[in-house]
């Protein structure tokens, strides 16, 4: 694949040519072209529109669109609009659409209304994407490909149709072999679950009691899987005529499908970036989630993403949320761009007068008329291309990675524990006093590389194998530091309760040095822990740590255990690994992170600590570009550090609200 051809592609929009008439087609070309606009996303909802009947086929309102847009010099990136399946195959096909946890069908008049195994639809997409690639596969105009839109959207409890059943049962089977290993692995000797035969287990609806947790687990894998599949069949259709990129639009920490998967399946990773939701409250966005949302966007593939939908309005369905002040949306488009976009392309091009989006703002009012937005977006766009040629392919150098595992979140959604426990959240949380201390960080996956990295942070290890705790091993050993959490090592890969010790079990207590004899679960209470002499507030969860080799750093302040050590450092290896037994408050962490910081580089630079200012930083083998994002709403100066040269000539140490500055140095 040669992307050199389309270095220059840096901003875009997303249009839907189908909802204008022909005659304002070029008004907005040009609009676009004076806001700076190089690729345009289109297509990826019009099913209907280009097979109004089965088999007849006519895209030659694209093939117009495209021609236009050329004249301009915007390339295309073609969606396929499988999200969509048109009424007349579900009339056809009414299996099509998908049924509920509750057994119940949805239907058709949003979007998502379908099956992802159904093999109706499946032959559908088939011809269709068969037909699109085949038509525009030559076409210099297009770019590449979007398959499907934001896969595991709406799908949250679906679908548990009998063609998903069947899908589980040979997944299962593939997995596990035979029917008693099966038993084994899921203990079904629990009440009575035994299975004699695979054609015996269910796609896991709803039930009188709670379920089988190790059952879920694997339906929750099973569904992952699936949509990657769903998204290989159209990938493997389009390779069959174009070398084009193919990408998906991601939905940052969204969980029903692991991204690591389906990033394999990318030439590059896209995400949608809508800080404003519905929150009727920016204060309710911590700047820190928004940014982790990126940088788990850019671990997935280990590489520079794009953001195909930025928010470039007020966002809302039936309800909105707030407007984004003056510079919020650069700012946000900015932040996409510090931390990793090599392309940003906004949703949407022009508010839309009809469907369920009237009020998910564009670019444009539903007058068409040139706004705030527009101008605002015109300006950014203006000043940042030249930058975002230069950055094209940089990646921040970071020292911590945190690791992120859908497993892991799998298993934690099916048993919280506590009401407030959700291992998203622990993920969000740590990275978030990463974030305060302008620590930057890489997501990995259990299995990326550790070995570049100072520093490891994996939050609740709840499901371990022998080869992750191998692998966390050979890491501290070998002279890394590891920070483990509260419920780690708790169960099997399968989700069963491990044995092999006292917890956390197995290699892990020899790692951390300790062990865990009685747990109590937080429940209505804020417990506190002393550190450095010093009280913080504490909740969720509390491991009562009983010291073999490892030494306290914190112990409890309140009930029974008081005075038992609460978080610990063992030196293994050449390594240290801490254990952080309880959810810490952000007061806390920010302290441990500082002492861990004492000891080796994390990036740390106290200079640059200024409450709701980010500084990111992204390099060349030569240059280090540095943003600094200020997301408040009043001006803030700092100290510049030792070899920052402003990139924009006109910029000083002081930020203006909502504004961007950028630095770079010399390497
Ligand atoms: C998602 C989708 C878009 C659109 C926006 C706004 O991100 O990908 O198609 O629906 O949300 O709702
Ligand atoms: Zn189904």
């Amino acid at each position: 694949m040669n992307l050199s051809a389309y270095e220059k592609i840096h901003f875009g929009v997303d249009y839907y040519p189908e909802h204008w008439p022909k005659e304002r087609w070029k008004k907005d070309a040009t609009l676009m072209k004076e806001l700076g606009i190089d690729v345009i996303r289109i297509a990826e909802f019009s099913w209907s529109k280009y097979e109004p009947e089965e088999g007849k086929y006519d895209f030659s309102l694209i093939d117009e669109v495209i021609e236009l847009m050329s004249e301009y010099e915007f390339k295309i990136i073609l969606g396929t609009p499988s999200a969509a399946p048109p009424a007349w195959l579900i009339k056809k096909y009414p299996d099509v659409q998908p049924i509920d946890y509750e057994g119940k069908r949805r239907h058709f008049g949003g979007r998502h209304h379908a099956c992802q195994s159904n093999k109706h639809l499946r032959d559908y997409i088939d011809k269709y994407v068969n037909r699109f690639a085949d038509h525009f596969s030559d076409n210099e105009n297009v770019f590449g490909w979007q398959i499907d839109n934001e896969l595991g959207n709406s799908h949250g409890d679906l679908c548990y149709c009998d063609s998903c059943q069947e899908e589980f049962r040979k997944w299962l089977k593939n997995k596990y072999g035979t029917i008693n290993e099966l038993n084994e692995k899921w203990g079904t000797v629990f009440w009575s679950q035994g299975y004699r035969d695979f054609d015996e287990i269910i796609a896991p609806k709803i039930t009188v009691t709670g379920r089988n947790p190790s059952q879920i687990l694997d339906w929750k894998l099973f569904c992952s899987d699936l949509i990657v599949d769903f998204h290989k069949h159209q990938s493997s259709i389009i390779r069959r005529y174009s070398d084009k990129p193919i990408t998906h639009n991601f939905m940052g920490f969204a969980n029903k499908v692991n991204y690591f998967d389906l990033a394999e399946d990318l030439e590059f990773v896209s995400h949608d970036q809508y800080p404003g939701l519905f929150h009727t409250d920016f204060l309710h966005v911590r700047n820190s989630d928004l940014a982790a949302a990126l940088d788990l966007m850019r671990g997935t593939k280990k590489q520079p993403y794009w953001i195909m939908e930025q928010q470039s309005g007020i966002t809302g369905w039936e309800i909105m949320g707030r407007s984004p002040k003056p510079g919020q949306l650069s700012l946000w488009a900015g932040q996409s761009i510090a931390h990793g976009a090599d392309c940003v392309v906004f949703f949407r091009w022009r508010n839309c007068i009809y469907g369920t989006e009237q009020y998910w703002h564009g670019i444009l009012p539903h007058s068409g008329i040139p706004g705030r937005n527009y101008n605002e977006l015109k300006e950014f766009i203006n000043k940042f291309k030249p930058l975002m040629e230069k950055i094209k392919g940089a990646m921040p150098q970071n020292k911590v990675g945190i690791v992120f595992s859908y497993n892991q979140e799998y298993a934690l959604e099916i048993q919280p524990h506590h009401p407030d426990f959700s291992y998203t959240e622990q993920v969000k949380n740590y990275y978030n006093a990463f974030h305060s201390l302008n620590i930057p960080v890489d997501f990995l996956s259990e299995d990326s590389d550790f070995e570049n990295y100072n520093l490891i942070v994996a939050p609740s290890q709840y499901l371990m194998s022998d080869k992750l705790e191998d692998k966390y091993c050979e890491y501290v050993n070998q002279g890394g530091q590891l920070i483990l959490t509260m419920r780690s090592g708790v169960k099997d890969e399968n989700n069963i309760c491990r044995t092999s010790g006292s917890l956390p079990c197995g290699r892990l207590t020899e790692l951390l040095g300790i062990e865990i004899l009685e747990y109590d679960c937080l429940r209505d209470v804020l417990g506190t822990v002393v550190f450095e002499n010093k009280n913080y507030d504490v909740d969720i969860w509390a491991d009562i740590l009983s010291l073999r080799t490892a030494k306290e750093l914190a112990t409890y302040g309140f009930e029974y255990y008081q005075g038992e050590p609460s978080i610990t450092v063992n030196e293994f290896g050449r390594g240290k690994a801490y254990y952080i037994g309880t959810n810490p408050s952000k007061e806390l962490l920010i302290k441990f992170i500082k002492l861990i910081g004492e000891d080796i580089d994390l990036n740390l630079n106290s200079k640059l600590l200024i409450d709701g200012v980010e500084f990111v930083s992204r390099q060349d083998e030569n240059t280090e570009y540095i943003f600094a994002l200020n997301h408040n709403e009043k001006t803030v100066s700092f100290e510049r550090l030792e070899g920052w040269v402003d990139y924009f000539e006109e910029q000083s140490s002081k930020i203006k609200p909502y504004q961007i500055n950028v630095y770079k140095k010399s390497l």
